[in-house]
């Protein structure tokens, strides 16, 4: 999985650095393929079909402003003052990685800064909680309190999940919750923990395409994700973009 989770974070970080405006979803999903095949990878997303649904068509969600998850990556070009989530799933070796960050087209104003900025952040106080002999519920809790703190819309009808050999295997991860409740974590299990956080009402509404989820007040909001294992000691975060070279190195 570790294998997985680090060419997801290879080529999220391609991703990153190609944002600006005028790009629109079909490129990057273009780019996404072409970087996942040449890691003798193949993109989760494609062709899944969960429950009835037409079958998923790129290899990311590309999910813009008030799109909050699982956007289509279509002929939709970004624009500068855009937020935009990308989605990637990456499987090597028969293993799933799953992880997701949003990111600023430019100047965006402060409020929206910082709903990046604490979206990322109740992340990673999940991933401090994923520890073994913790609970689901520490994880959900963590994550929640952050949102409620900042007083965001915090999405309920979304959530984390266990990943393995399939992308979404339980248990399932709230991102709200009561801490030392719930399933106990044991080292070994590895999580796909996924905050989304609003800056206006919490509910959400699924479009015609069957995929992208919008909110339904149009407000702008955030998702960020890692898969994330838990060990006998410090959780490690397995998509984790900071595992990977500085630019600096890159170009040496
Ligand atoms: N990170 C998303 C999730 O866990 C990935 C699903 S994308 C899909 O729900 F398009 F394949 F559904
Ligand atoms: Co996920």
């Amino acid at each position: 999985m570790r294998e997985a989770g680090r060419r997801n974070a290879e080529v999220r970080r391609i991703l990153l650095d190609a944002i600006a405006p005028g790009v629109t979803g079909r490129e990057l999903d273009e780019l996404a393929k072409a970087e996942i095949a040449k890691r003798d990878a193949t993109p989760t997303f494609m062709g899944y079909a969960p429950g009835g649904r037409p079958p998923y068509p790129g290899a990311i969600c590309y999910s813009v402003n008030a799109q909050l998850v699982h956007g289509l990556p279509g002929d939709l070009a970004l624009a500068e003052g855009d937020i935009v989530s990308i989605d990637l799933g990456v499987t090597y070796g028969g293993y799933v990685s799953d992880a997701a960050f949003t990111a600023a087209v430019g100047d965006v104003p402060p409020e929206v800064t910082e709903l990046l900025r604490l979206t990322e952040a109740s992340l990673l106080a999940g991933i401090e909680q994923a520890r073994d002999g913790k609970y689901l519920g520490d994880i959900s809790h963590a994550i929640g309190a952050v949102g409620e703190q900042a007083g965001y819309g915090i999405i309920r009808e979304y959530g984390g999940h266990g990943v393995g050999r399939e992308m979404h295997q339980p248990p399932h991860v709230a991102n709200f919750g009561r801490p030392g409740v719930g399933y106990r974590l044991k080292a070994g299990m590895v999580l796909a923990l996924e905050p989304m956080f609003a800056l206006g009402g919490e509910r959400t509404v699924e479009e015609e395409d069957r995929w992208t989820v919008s909110m339904s007040d149009g407000s702008l909001c955030a998702h960020f994700e890692e898969t994330v294992a838990i060990t006998q000691g410090a959780p490690e975060v397995l998509t984790s973009l900071a595992q990977l070279p500085s630019r600096a190195e890159a170009q040496a």
